[in-house]
C-alpha cells in the first residue's frame, strides 16, 4: 500500500541530503513532487531524474525560499502541474556557525532568512491555497539544537526554535480549514551540512546518542510521510523528535 497515492507535495531544499531523501520517499509512496533548491544545479536535476526513474511525476522550481516570488511559484507549479497542493515540506536550511562574540550581522541574518523567513514565505503561500481547498499539511524541519542549544549556533538555534512557535500558532489559525501544521526535531544526520564536523566530535556524539549512531537522511523521510499521510489526520501543532533519542 502506498501511503501518499495521488497526493501533491512541495519539498524545499531537495537537491541533496534530507530534502532529497524526503522527496524520493514521497515519490515511492505515490506522491507527485515539486522540488526546490536555491538555484538550478546538477544536484537538483539529479533528484528530479531519480524521481522520474521511480515512475513518479515531478517538477523543479529553483529559487531562494527567502523570496516571496519563489514561494508563490512553488505553489503555482504544484496546482498547475498536479491540480492541488496537499503537503508542503519546509526543509531548506543553512548554517553559518561561529561563537556569538564573533558572529556578524550578515551571518545572523542569513541563517534567520533561510531557516525561518523561508518557512514563513512558503507556508504563507501554501496555506492560502490549502485554506481554499479545505485541506493541507505543513511539515517544517526544526532541530534538537533548538531544544538543547549548541555552542556556535545562536543564529541557527534561534531560527529553529522560531519554527516551533510558528508551527503552533499556525496550527491554531488554520485548523478550522483542515490544514495541519507540525514540525520535526531532527538530531544529527549524515549530510553535507554535518560533513565538516570533526571525527572526534562525531565519536563523542555517538556515545551520548541512545541509538549509538548519527541518523541517515532516509530516517527523517519516514516521519514526514506519516505527517503528510491519512495516518495523521488528528495530529497538529506538535513536534516529533527524530534524533535517535539524543534529546529526551
Ligand atoms: N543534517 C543534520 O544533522 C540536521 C539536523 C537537524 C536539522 N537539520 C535540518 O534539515 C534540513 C536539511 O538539512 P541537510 O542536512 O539535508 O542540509 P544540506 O545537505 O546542506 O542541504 C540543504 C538543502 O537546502 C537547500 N538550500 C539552501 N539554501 C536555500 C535557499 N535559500 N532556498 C532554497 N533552498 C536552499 C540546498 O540546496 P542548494 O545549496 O542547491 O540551494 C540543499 O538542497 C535543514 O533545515 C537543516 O537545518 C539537519
Amino acid at each position: 500500500m502506498k501511503l501518499l497515492e495521488g497526493k501533491s507535495a512541495i519539498v524545499t531544499g531537495a537537491s541533496r541530503g534530507i530534502g532529497r531523501a524526503i522527496a524520493l520517499e514521497y515519490a515511492r509512496q505515490g506522491a507527485s513532487v515539486v522540488l526546490n533548491a536555491s538555484r538550478a544545479s546538477d544536484a537538483l536535476a539529479g533528484t528530479a531524474a531519480a524521481i522520474r526513474d521511480l515512475g513518479a511525476s515531478c517538477e523543479t522550481v529553483p529559487g531562494s525560499v527567502t523570496e516571496e516570488a519563489t514561494a508563490r511559484a512553488l505553489v503555482e507549479k504544484a496546482v498547475e502541474a498536479f491540480g492541488k497542493l496537499d503537503v508542503l515540506i519546509n526543509n531548506a536550511g543553512i548554517v553559518r556557525d561561529k561563537p556569538l562574540a564573533m558572529m556578524s550581522e550578515k551571518e545572523f541574518d542569513e541563517v534567520l532568512a533561510v531557516n525561518l523567513r523561508g518557512v514563513y514565505q512558503c507556508s504563507r503561500a501554501a496555506v492560502r491555497e490549502m485554506m481554499k481547498q479545505r485541506h493541507g499539511r505543513i511539515v517544517s524541519i526544526s532541530s534538537v539544537a533548538a531544544l538543547a542549544g549548541r555552542p556556535g549556533q545562536c543564529n541557527y538555534t534561534a531560527a529553529k526554535a522560531g519554527i516551533v512557535g510558528f508551527t503552533k500558532s499556525l496550527a491554531r489559525e488554520v485548523g478550522k480549514f483542515n490544514v495541519l501544521a507540525n514540525a520535526l526535531f531532527v538530531g544529527v544526520v549524515e549530510t553535507e551540512m554535518t560533513r565538516r564536523m570533526p571525527p572526534a566530535a562525531k565519536k563523542e556524539l555517538r556515545q551520548v546518542i541512545p541509538l549509538q549512531r548519527v541518523g541517515r537522511p532516509e530516517e527523517v523521510a519516514g516521519p514526514c510521510v506519516f505527517l503528510g499521510s491519512d495516518l495523521s489526520t488528528y495530529v497538529t501543532g506538535t513536534t516529533i523528535n527524530v534524533s535517535g533519542g539524543s534529546y529526551v
